[in-house]
């Protein structure tokens, strides 16, 4: 029989339990935390919507692979075990491990740099990408399509790069400018969007033609798998590890923050497709940064864990589930008329805060405001991906204006019931009822850089 309500394809064999505390404390909770979501205890939080990254639950089979750790400083047998499975998933030659995303990028990134002045390109630099690739002395330039903010306007791979844009741009800066092509995917900061593999080989052919090199940032690179099985009409029948193979033969490196698809808590990885001499490059440039590059920053158990969780995130009922109970979430929100990005995407609803807080002007942060509404409302915490995130202007000092203020409401892995997903949709229900008495955030204290993490704000009245 078919159900109405998607169901998972697992039982619970562990549980964690939590607690909502009163409004009373959650109101001085945030007040102690600055009307800032990141500065507060997560025993604070009922429900923690935060971030996908490293906040999933493992399997009976990770936890048992723990176990098997081989904490060998130097030829761990965990890592060829992990380098084996990442060999056949991607068909690339060379892998390390890194600590998690931002240690591979920290690693690869500055060694694609060749000279003063360069550029890389992506769909849409996830922050901490483009913070390293500005700290390498380079610039990041997005070329998504532009109807990746036309939040209503269905498309089935908004996180697509615009061929015309990028081969425009391409000549622009003049190819031997270009450091490399970064393929987010799926594409987190446009609401974890799908990129078509007819996309990603139209990159590919112009990245051929103009010699430059392509970077899969693919740390929900199943996720995109499955969303060109459901809606690339030419891989309907074809396998999920298939089509992953596929992604990855557009490419020429690949940066993975494991923390998202590969089902662990901690990891990353970076595989080199054949370029030996990048691998010895990023070989040695790992040693002082990660570690010595059959650990890279991680133990043992931490690469048996994730050798597991690869070939899981690969299981095309797992990711059916998964999709469709971020789909459920939104569809709760669409039929209560809630501005979201549609169709939602893989890990994730993102919320239009902007459309649902017109009064509340973008330097006062319209997306973190409903952000604390909803913690007072349910103890749910959730994430501003706008204006507050993007930070001010280098050269102006201005507050930097985002296409959209989004709230995302992230969905951790294997992790909450759609009990849980009903009980958000109700309480943010109630906080969009209530939508025109929100009001603006000023800052009590902001940092120079990455400062949504550790601001201190207060209610513009
Ligand atoms: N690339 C993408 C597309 C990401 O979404 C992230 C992390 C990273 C790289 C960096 O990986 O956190 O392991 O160092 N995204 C998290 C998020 C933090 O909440 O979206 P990391």
């Amino acid at each position: 029989m078919q159900s109405k309500r998607p169901i998972p394809p697992y039982r619970i064999k562990m549980v964690e339990p939590i607690r909502i505390i009163d409004r009373k404390e959650r109101e001085k909770k945030l007040i102690e935390a600055g009307y800032n979501p990141f500065k507060l205890h997560s025993e604070d939080v009922f429900i923690d919507l935060l971030t996908d990254s490293g906040t999933g639950a493992m399997s009976h089979f990770q936890w048992a692979a723990l176990m098997k750790g081989d904490e060998a400083y130097a030829g761990s047998s965990s890592f060829f075990r992990l380098e084996k499975v990442v060999q056949a998933i991607t068909g690339y030659l060379y892998v390390m491990p890194a600590h998690q995303g931002r240690g591979a990028e920290q690693v690869v990134i500055p060694a694609l740099v060749k000279h003063p002045g360069m550029v890389f390109f992506s769909n849409i630099h996830f922050d901490t990408t483009r913070a390293h690739v500005e700290l390498s002395g380079a610039r990041a330039i997005d070329v998504v399509i532009p109807e990746c903010f036309e939040l209503d306007h269905y498309h089935p791979f908004k996180g697509n790069f615009d061929l015309v844009e990028l081969e425009k741009q391409i000549n622009a800066v003049k190819a031997e400018n270009v450091a490399g092509i970064i393929m987010t995917i799926t594409n987190n900061s446009a609401g974890g969007e799908p990129v078509s593999l007819e996309n990603m080989k139209g990159v590919r052919k112009l990245a051929q033609a103009y010699h430059i090199p392509v970077i899969i940032d693919g740390a929900r690179y199943a996720e995109n798998a499955y969303f060109i099985k459901q809606r690339e009409e030419a891989y309907r029948d074809c396998s999920i590890r298939e089509i992953a193979k596929w992604q990855f033969d557009q490419g020429d490196i690949f940066l993975m923050s494991a923390k998202k698809d590969g089902l662990v808590n901690m990891g990353g990885l970076i595989a080199i497709k054949n370029d030996r001499h990048l691998f010895e490059l990023c070989q040695t440039r790992i040693v002082p940064m990660e570690g010595f590059p059959t650990y890279g920053g991680l133990a043992g158990r931490d690469m048996e864990a994730m050798a597991v969780g690869l070939e899981e995130a690969l299981d095309l009922d797992y990711l059916t589930y998964r999709i469709a109970e971020c789909e459920y979430l939104g569809n709760r929100l669409l039929e209560a008329k809630i501005p979201i990005q549609t169709p939602v995407g893989g890990h994730a609803v993102f919320v239009d805060c902007g459309a649902m807080c017109p009064q509340i002007p973008y330097d006062q942060f319209p997306a973190q405001a409903v952000c604390n509404a909803l913690y007072l409302e349910g103890g749910i915490r959730a994430v501003e991906i706008g204006s507050l995130l993007l930070g001010r202007d280098p050269d102006t000092s201005q507050n930097r204006q985002a296409d959209r203020e989004f709230m995302r409401l992230t969905i951790p892995r294997r992790t909450y019931t759609l009990e849980h997903l009903d009980y958000v949709a109700d309480c943010l229900i109630s906080v969009y009822q209530k939508r025109h008495e929100l009001k603006g955030l000023a800052f009590e204290y902001e940092s120079p850089i990455l400062r949504h993490f550790t601001a201190r704000f207060r209610v513009v009245t």
